[in-house]
């Protein structure tokens, strides 16, 4: 069945774009995509019917959809359309969050046939995770666009939806303190880090000055900067990215979701 591919995504540091990218390739599906990291590309109309499959990637925060991107999917309509679900997770878990983005996508008329939780560097440490997803991991999502596109094309009349891991009530989101990044010396005033803010916290004129109240701490900036001159010296944020690089270090696999089916990549 011929159906419009169209990729949606969020990605502060570039790992949910190489995954839902190499979904796509495995589709063998033209595409297009819609990049919802920027403030200037959330307040577009998302508008999807029953010609459209539609992949829908975001990074896992504390085990949730990121809040700004429920916010942008607030006035999607997609009835009628085929959805995948995607959450991208820094090796630690990706708790309710597939869950929660199924939960969202078919609240607004979507079938979502397929899911699946890939594993990308971890945003507040270069040691968890590290340079994923990696050649295997970009095989297994292609791998998994060829193996959804299959079903799909076999199932012409009925789809049977999926179960995805993860509870209701979501985990709880908790408030945490405002704090940005520091910049040091190194910086080249090359202005990425401004340009490249999905909430437009870093002072346009002074790219060394970030609204604490504005910063989501995604690590965008700090990923981003060619000479790293960006990191967050606040102690908690350093604490954590210690815990995280002593108990989240083994190696976690892609999980897929295709009908009632989990496949675990071996
Ligand atoms: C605010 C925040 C919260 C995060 N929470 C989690 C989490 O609960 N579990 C996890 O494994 N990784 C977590 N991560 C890591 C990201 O999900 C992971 O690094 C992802 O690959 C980033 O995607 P991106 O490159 O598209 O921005 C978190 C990252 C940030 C910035």
């Amino acid at each position: 069945m011929a159906r419009k591919l169209t990729l949606i995504y969020y990605s502060p540091t570039g790992t949910t774009r190489k995954i839902v990218t190499a979904i796509a390739e495995g589709t063998g599906l033209e595409y297009d995509f819609i990049d919802l990291t920027l403030p200037s590309s959330r307040s577009q109309t998302l508008e999807f019917g029953s010609d459209d499959l539609v992949v829908v990637g975001i990074p896992v925060y504390a085990g949730r959809v990121p809040a700004l991107f429920s916010e942008s999917l607030a006035s999607i309509k997609a009835d009628g359309a085929i959805m995948v679900p995607v959450v991208v997770y820094g090796n630690r878990h990706y708790d309710d969050s597939l869950l929660e983005l199924k939960d969202i996508l078919e609240a607004k008329g979507a079938y979502c046939i397929a899911a699946a939780a890939f594993i990308g560097e971890h945003s507040y440490t270069r040691k968890v995770a590290a340079g994923r997803p990696d050649a295997e991991d970009l095989e297994s999502a292609k791998r998994f666009g060829t193996e959804f596109m299959s079903f799909f094309n076999s199932e012409t009349d009925s789809f049977v939806q999926i179960d995805v891991p993860g509870k209701q009530p979501y985990k709880e989101r908790k408030p945490s303190k405002p704090v940005a990044p520091v910049t040091d010396d190194s910086c080249i005033e090359c202005g990425i880090c401004a340009l490249s803010c999905p909430t437009g916290a870093i002072d346009m004129n002074d790219f060394s000055s970030t609204d604490p109240n504005l910063c989501i701490k995604c690590c965008s900036c700090i990923k981003k900067c060619p000479t790293e001159a960006k990191s967050f010296t606040d102690d908690t944020i350093a604490n954590f990215a210690i815990w995280l690089e002593e108990n989240c270090s083994g190696r976690k696999l892609p999980e897929i979701f295709i009908r009632e089916a989990a496949l675990k990549e071996t």
